[in-house]
């Protein structure tokens, strides 16, 4: 199974700390935003990692990360995003590197406190089709919405306005190989992007889209300053638990 980090965009609702960096490179706590969703990775035995990113500060993250010596991997592969054009588009741009695998795609600014890895084993079990994180949450109009019936789910809806579920879709996704066929019927939504719910929403169509409820914390720390500083608590927090 590969990886997939999207580190891209350019992160217009943290400005000005974006006006002249990456937001992935903004730090949580004692080390930068991308630490986390790569240790998520790692921690769940996916070694074989790409890294999307673009922008001005896109050469930062290779003088940062290296090759991943820090997180126990012996090279991280990259990739540049020349436009804006959402989580979908770029993840097409690593086609050639997953091939007819499976991947795990995890968004930059994501952040866990639990392991994926039960759910990641159980996913390469699944015959086919795709498999979701979601996580209950008070402000659901903020994200992805998923509306369940069973161990399947129904529908997401992109930020709705009228929510009917408190189910928060994380930005965490397992795909097998037809998302890159999937990939090729999208057209870019309201905001202009290709959006990775119509993706979630294709899968759920075949009936393939499976789902697990996390426990744990979770933090999107990418969406508002406010969240960014929410996330900034829960890991200093920890961190001064752990000692
Ligand atoms: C993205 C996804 C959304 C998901 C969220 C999780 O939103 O589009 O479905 O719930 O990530 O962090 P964004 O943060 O890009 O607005």
């Amino acid at each position: 199974m590969k990886g997939v980090i999207l580190a891209g965009g350019l992160g217009t609702r943290l400005r000005p700390l974006t006006s002249i960096t990456n937001k992935h490179l903004l730090p949580v706590y004692d080390r930068p935003m991308i630490y986390y969703p790569i240790q998520t990775l790692v921690q769940a035995g996916i070694k074989d990692i790409m890294l999307v990113t673009g922008g001005n500060a896109a050469g930062d993250f290779l003088r940062l990360l290296g090759n991943g010596e820090e997180f126990g991997l012996k090279h991280i592969n990259y990739t540049y995003q020349r436009r804006e054009g959402g989580i979908a588009e770029a993840l097409g741009l690593c086609r050639h590197f997953v091939g007819d695998d499976k991947v795990v795609v995890m968004l930059g600014d994501n952040i866990l406190d639990g392991s994926i890895k039960k759910a990641v084993n159980d996913f390469q079990k699944q015959d086919s089709g795709a498999k979701i994180f979601l996580k209950t949450v008070d402000n659901p109009r903020e994200y992805g919405v998923a509306e369940i019936k069973g161990q399947l789910v129904k529908n997401i809806v992109e930020k709705p306005k009228n929510p009917k579920s408190n189910y928060a879709v994380i930005g965490i996704y397992m795909y097998d190989s037809q998302v890159w066929d999937i990939l090729k019927t999208l057209k870019p939504s309201g905001r202009g992007e290709l959006e990775i719910t119509d993706v979630n929403n294709a899968f759920i169509k075949k009936g393939q889209m499976t789902y697990e409820i996390i426990k744990g914390w979770w933090g999107d720390a990418g969406s508002s300053i406010e969240d960014l500083w929410v996330v900034n608590q829960f890991i200093g927090q920890r961190a001064r638990n752990n000692k």
